[in-house]
């Protein structure tokens, strides 16, 4: 089978591999239907490797460099190891692809997404949604409702990290919010708060096209070249503002653009350092914060899907073919910003 494995950074191939097979008895073995490309996909790729293990190989993927790449994926299972009993041949499953300890189709700390070995399918070894097939332990296969199609399934884990975002953040329903970078994931962290009844979602983003986005969705646009001024003058200063860009001048830009005793959430990875001044936070008692992943979020996030919440309508502008992932995928994505999230279909 054809997969699209990380070499190095700017080393992306699209190959030959062997297709994987059921081995454990908790293993679900899953014919990918579509995979997103991510922000942090683009990091390892722009600047990896940050997650991809290069040196030795990951303590629970047991796989190390070249790695196939993809964690944001929904397809078919069509094969189960003899203790599965989630799932079975024929369902439809949304991947959360966090790897951490588990034992007996579970993961065994309350908070895995803090574990020490955190690592992702698609990222760390063991296998990605950038290939016709993959295996996964029973403990990271969600059933997929039947209202919900396999690309809006493939949106699944984007959407935790923002609703996991919104849900560590101090947000109240009526309070107001603002989000740094209109990426996917700041689009759907626009979504969330909606969901969770900010009154106000005040959005700062340089691209045109992803500000319409943020727009489409109820957020107010404000000039990144005066945003902090802006909202505060709007509003005083937001409750919680969440930093979504990586962009190291604009940490700055989220922490001011709070009030006294305001919060800023960072939900970017970072490719290189940011300064702030620790005044800011001591003078203003004001909280930042950071946010990984998800944890037991999967089945929240798809019932909000029914609802209508990150519509794959709203994110996805354009779906290709394995072969073309590189090119017309993640070089798409890093020179075109009118781009938003690219789906790819690796059969
Ligand atoms: N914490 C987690 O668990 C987690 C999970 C997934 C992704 N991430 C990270 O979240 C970040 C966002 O992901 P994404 O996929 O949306 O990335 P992205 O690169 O598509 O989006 C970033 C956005 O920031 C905008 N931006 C850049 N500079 C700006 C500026 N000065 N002012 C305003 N906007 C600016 C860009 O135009 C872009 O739209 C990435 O760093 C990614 O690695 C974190
Ligand atoms: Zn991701």
């Amino acid at each position: 089978m054809k997969a699209a494995v990380w070499y190095k950074a700017k080393d992306l191939r699209v190959e030959k591999v062997e297709e994987p097979q059921v081995n454990g008895k908790h293993d679900v073995k899953i014919k990918v239907g579509w995979c997103g490309i991510c922000g942090s996909d683009l990091h390892e790729y722009a600047a990896g490797p940050i997650f991809i293990p290069v040196d030795a190989p990951h303590p629970i993927s047991g796989g190390q460099a070249p790695i196939v790449m993809g964690h944001e994926f929904a397809g078919e299972v069509v094969d189960v190891g003899s203790a599965v009993t989630k799932v079975k041949p024929g369902d439809r499953v949304a991947v959360e692809p966090i790897l951490a300890p588990h034992e007996n189709g579970r993961y065994v700390d309350a908070k895995y997404n803090l574990s020490p070995q955190l690592g992702f399918h698609g990222l760390s070894g063991g296998g990605g949604g950038f290939s016709e097939f993959t295996v996964v332990g029973e403990h990271m296969a969600h059933k997929l409702p039947d209202e919900l199609s396999d690309e809006q399934g493939a949106l699944v884990e984007p959407a935790a990290v923002a609703v996991h975002a919104v849900r560590q953040s101090s947000l109240k329903v009526g309070d107001t919010a603002a989000v740094f970078g209109a990426g996917p994931i700041g689009l759907m962290v626009i979504d969330a708060l909606k969901a969770a009844g900010a009154s106000a979602v005040y959005v700062v983003e340089l691209s045109k096209e992803r500000q319409q986005k943020a727009r489409n969705l109820g957020g107010i646009i404000v000039d990144p070249e005066r945003a902090v001024d802006d909202i505060h003058a709007d509003c005083g200063g937001v409750d919680v503002s969440f930093e979504v860009t990586g962009v190291p001048k604009v940490l700055n830009m989220a922490l001011h653009s709070t009030h006294t005793g305001g919060e800023a959430i960072i939900v970017s990875i970072w490719e290189s350092e940011a300064s702030f001044q620790p005044n800011d936070l001591v003078i203003a008692e004001r909280t930042m914060k950071g946010i990984i992943a998800y944890r037991d979020i999967y089945p929240q996030v798809m019932e909000l899907m029914k609802s209508g919440f990150f519509s794959a309508d709203d994110m996805v502008t354009s779906r290709i073919g394995i072969d073309d992932v590189v090119d017309s995928g993640f070089e798409a994505l890093l020179h075109d910003k009118s781009h938003v999230k690219i789906m790819v279909k690796p059969s």
